[in-house]
């Protein structure tokens, strides 16, 4: 036995393949985060990503509150917690959403999470069976697509505009569904200078939103990273606000408006649904990074929290600034843009029949990146659109970026006419 083994091993590699399960043999490295990986590395401008500036990382605070944190409570901070989260963190965190949505602290419960991200898998685990209707913006946030697709829902895309998601469309798609007798169970929408395209659902819709929701009995996960970072025009309140009946799972993430090494994100919804969401934690991380809450509890206790925003959003609003006028100096005619009032993206549209992701390689061979718009879409359709990242790189880079971008969008212009 053991020699027809070691003549196996001498003579074929081993199958790594055969040990994979079914799903984890549908998962795909997607071939432009490759593609991206080595312009990281290079002297390329990147506009690609989608990362805060570690200027905006209060390291010296951070570092104080550990020493504070070490000192005065390290028998917590250093222990197993509960699944739910680091209680003292839980309660400063609804008594803030309470003062800046008008959240009431009495109507939700809050779980601790490993970033945004594991309360989409979450949400996956707990709410999506295969087949069921998933509504998505389209666009929409790439890794959400990649969590809930792990439990292989059937997506409906509802287009986007300067306000949102079209709540119009929505309606229609609504009925539709209903005659052919199919009942959606979620929405997810990122309702402020959403991920990709930087546009914010407008105070009409976010109501016209809820009573959809309310009439075709579905729920709403608004996830929301990115409300914090606002440069110009007036705050809009979270949908969560206008829900009176627990039908709005609210996900908020300190990766924004704190640091995302910390990995430290939170659900705020009904306690019936965070007690399903709790129990599927629980074999997942048992709980979340003890140490990371504690210091996550003094910086929003304490007050460190609305002292930090304004200070990251005077760093980022030239960085906005920049990119928006840059467009508007080098960007040939036909070519559309979005001018979100906050968060970290642009979106671009270019003339019909360019495909973004073809152009990428001549882009890199320019000296700038970007994301392809197509992979935001859960059905792959629109290819002339591209995601363009304005918090990372320093003014005069995101000009000369842009400026490099602008001569790859003319030749190819020139290229087709
Ligand atoms: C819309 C959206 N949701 C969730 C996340 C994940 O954030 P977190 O770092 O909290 O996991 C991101 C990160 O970029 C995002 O853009």
């Amino acid at each position: 036995m053991r020699k027809k083994l070691e003549r196996k091993l001498a003579s074929e590699p081993l199958n790594f393949e055969s040990f994979f399960s079914e799903k984890a043999l549908q998962m795909k490295a997607s071939e432009i985060r490759e593609l991206l990986k080595l312009v990281e590395t290079s002297d390329i401008i990147s506009l690609a990503g989608g990362l805060p500036a570690p200027e905006t990382f209060p390291v010296e605070l951070i570092r104080k509150i550990t020493e504070d944190v070490l000192t005065n409570h390290a028998d917590k901070a250093l222990q197993y917690g509960t699944t739910k989260g680091f209680t003292p963190l839980r309660l400063a965190l609804a008594r803030w959403m309470e003062k800046r949505y008008g959240i009431p602290m009495s109507k939700v419960e809050i779980m601790m999470v490993a970033g945004s991200q594991q309360a989409l898998d979450l949400i996956g685990r707990v709410f999506i069976n295969p087949g069921d209707v998933v509504v998505v913006e389209a666009p929409t946030y790439l890794a959400a697509l990649q969590a809930f697709s792990y439990y292989d829902p059937e997506f409906v895309s509802v287009p986007m505009d300067h306000d949102g998601m079209r709540i119009d469309v929505l309606g229609e798609k609504l009925e539709e569904l209903e005659r052919k007798g199919k009942r959606v169970k979620l929405l997810y929408t990122v309702s402020t200078f959403q991920n990709p395209m930087g546009v914010t659902m407008s105070l009409e819709r976010r109501k016209k939103l809820i009573e959809l929701a309310r009439e075709y009995e579905f729920i709403i996960v608004e996830d929301n990273p990115y409300s914090e970072l606002r440069y110009s025009g007036e705050p809009i309140p979270p949908i969560k606000h206008f829900d009176d009946e627990g039908r709005v799972i609210y996900l908020g993430t300190f990766s924004k408006i704190l640091a995302p090494g910390l990995r430290l994100g939170w659900i705020s919804a009904h306690p019936h649904f965070i007690r399903k969401m709790e129990i599927a934690k629980q074999s997942i991380d048992l709980c979340t990074n003890t140490l990371g809450q504690a210091i996550a509890w003094k910086y929003v206790e304490d007050g460190h929290l609305d002292k930090h925003i304004p200070e990251i959003i005077e760093f980022y609003k030239p960085r906005r600034d920049a990119m928006l006028k840059a467009l508007e100096e080098f960007m040939p005619e036909g070519v559309e843009w979005t001018r979100p009032d906050g968060g970290m993206f642009v979106w671009v549209t270019l003339p019909g029949g360019i495909d973004s992701k073809l152009m990428l390689e001549k882009a890199v061979s320019k000296g700038v990146a970007y994301v392809p718009g197509e992979a935001f879409f859960a059905h792959r359709e629109v290819k002339n659109t591209l995601r363009l990242n304005f918090t990372y790189v320093p003014e005069e880079k995101i000009r000369e970026g842009i400026k490099r971008l602008a001569e790859v969008i003319e030749e190819e212009i020139r290229s087709r006419a």
